[in-house]
């Protein structure tokens, strides 16, 4: 049985890539912000807050957070060590061999497709807010997620956006891209002006009761705004591109992660000092705190601001999960056609339409709330994967070379990290869970079908 064939990888080799060394702590922090903020700031701060912490919210960025760095420490010891691209799935293929290489990558294209869909709805829930304020709403039933009680039946903006945005990346994003260094100072200055002037209408009683769903609240809190630090693996990427990556990958780890807790932490407040937390969970739940205040003229602002910086995400995100499912199809492991090059774009335009049209499924009828679930679970269990991989990559290929980055207290943190990911998964509900176990299940029967005759490792192996 050769379902654990590894990808050859020649570990610590200087890469061939090409890539300017350049890049240093501040512009990596940057790169990770502009990944790491997005739908969670400016929807899931408010639904969480009503729905499972209320103000105590705030502990639970802390706990996600803390995770969140110990995985991120990983993923920078991997990218710094292995000169291949495809993130977790090639350092799990590389590390563990095929079978598990593959389980990550379709955890992978999982986690995209449903971050990508997140996105969308987030980004839908501000445009209907918008538009319901030009007096010009969508009807009822093409305003949200599929929901017989409210009689909404698919969100229609999160479907057109879906496809729209996927239509710009088959034709080449990268001006698209490019756009994303200005959107981090757009998104900042929204947030500090809904900061500043939402701090002049906090009533601490709001605070009280700070955990009206006790210690239980928060860490089901933390498992949910978790999806709110997506996005920093960014920044474990550039390893490669970075000027000094034992010292600096560490500082803009911990620097973005921190960055993003603490304007979070703020936001929460400000939402949860302003708006009762009961009233919290809307779509658009910042813009809704100014228009609750009766500033409507900034609730506006950040709508708009909101709009355009969630469509960069979204169009990064796009263009991510098109290369990832190209990645996977070119290893053989799904169908050849997937990472066909379009001749006039240079993009595989096949793997973007598959992921277009999944996407826009997912957003128009499953709601924002399940779908940020069903990512973090996914993704919990590939950065499980991957702590777990690094004791393996240590065993195997020894200690990191001069240069390279190295986690510290290995096997320590490491097993600390696989703890804290189960812990979290396990605050997920069951309905998450079954969704989570068909998807595996459905994976490794792809692989046995398909994956396993195809790959591209049966040439290697003759
Ligand atoms: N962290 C990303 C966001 O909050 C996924 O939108």
């Amino acid at each position: 049985m050769s379902y654990f064939r590894k990808l050859p990888v020649t570990i610590g080799e200087e890469r061939k890539s090409g890539l300017a060394k350049e890049l240093k702590t501040m512009d990596l922090i940057l790169l990770g912000l502009g990944a790491i903020v997005g739908t969670g700031i400016f929807v899931i701060t408010g639904t969480a807050s009503a729905t499972t912490a209320g103000p105590a919210l705030i502990l639970s960025f802390i706990i996600a957070a803390f995770s969140c760095a110990l995985s991120a420490l990983c993923f920078a010891e991997f990218a710094s060590r292995m000169p291949v691209s495809g993130g977790a799935y090639s350092y799990g293929y590389a590390i563990f061999g095929e079978v598990i290489g593959w389980i990550v990558g379709w955890l992978m294209l999982c986690q995209y497709l449903l971050a990508c869909a997140s996105v969308a709805s987030g980004w839908s829930g501000y445009l209907n807010g918008f538009l319901d304020g030009l007096g010009i709403g969508l009807p009822q039933a093409f305003r949200a997620s599929y929901d017989l009680a409210n009689r909404t039946y698919v969100d229609l903006i999160a479907v057109v956006i879906t496809l729209l945005v996927s239509y710009l990346v088959m034709q080449g994003a990268k001006k698209a891209l490019r756009l994303n260094s200005v959107m981090v100072y757009v998104k900042f200055g929204l947030i500090a002006l809904f900061l500043i002037v939402g701090v002049f209408y906090v009533k601490p009683a709001n605070w009280t009761p700070f955990a009206p769903f006790g210690m239980s609240g928060i860490i089901e809190g933390a498992a949910i705004v978790f999806f709110a630090f997506l996005g920093f693996d960014a920044v474990s990427t550039a390893a490669e591109e970075t000027k000094d990556p034992q010292k600096s990958m560490p500082r803009a780890i911990i620097g973005s992660l921190g960055i993003a807790t603490v304007l979070y932490i703020l936001v929460t407040l400000v939402l949860t000092g302003v708006v009762p937390v009961a009233h919290l969970d809307v779509r658009d739940p910042v813009s809704f705190a100014m228009r609750f205040i009766g500033q409507d003229f900034v609730a506006g602002i950040i709508s708009i601001g909101a709009i355009l910086t969630l469509l960069t995400v979204l169009i990064s995100m796009m263009y991510g999960l098109g290369r990832l499912i190209f990645a996977i199809s070119r290893d053989g492991l799904l169908p050849k056609p997937l990472s066909k090059i379009d001749e006039k774009s240079h993009t595989p335009k096949n793997a973007t339409i598959v992921a277009g049209v999944v996407t826009a499924i997912l957003s128009g009828v499953i709601p924002l709330g399940k779908l940020a679930e069903l990512t973090n679970i996914v993704t919990l269990m590939v950065f499980v994967i991957m702590a777990a991989g690094i004791i393996k990559l240590r065993k195997d290929h020894g200690e990191p070379k001069k240069g390279e980055f190295r986690v510290p207290l290995v096997p320590v943190l490491p097993i600390l990290s696989i703890l804290v990911c189960v812990y979290l998964m396990i605050q997920l509900s069951g309905m998450i869970w079954l969704l989570f176990v068909i998807w595996t299940v459905l994976g490794l029967g792809i692989y046995m079908v398909y994956g396993y005759s195809h790959s591209k490792m049966n040439n290697k192996n003759r």
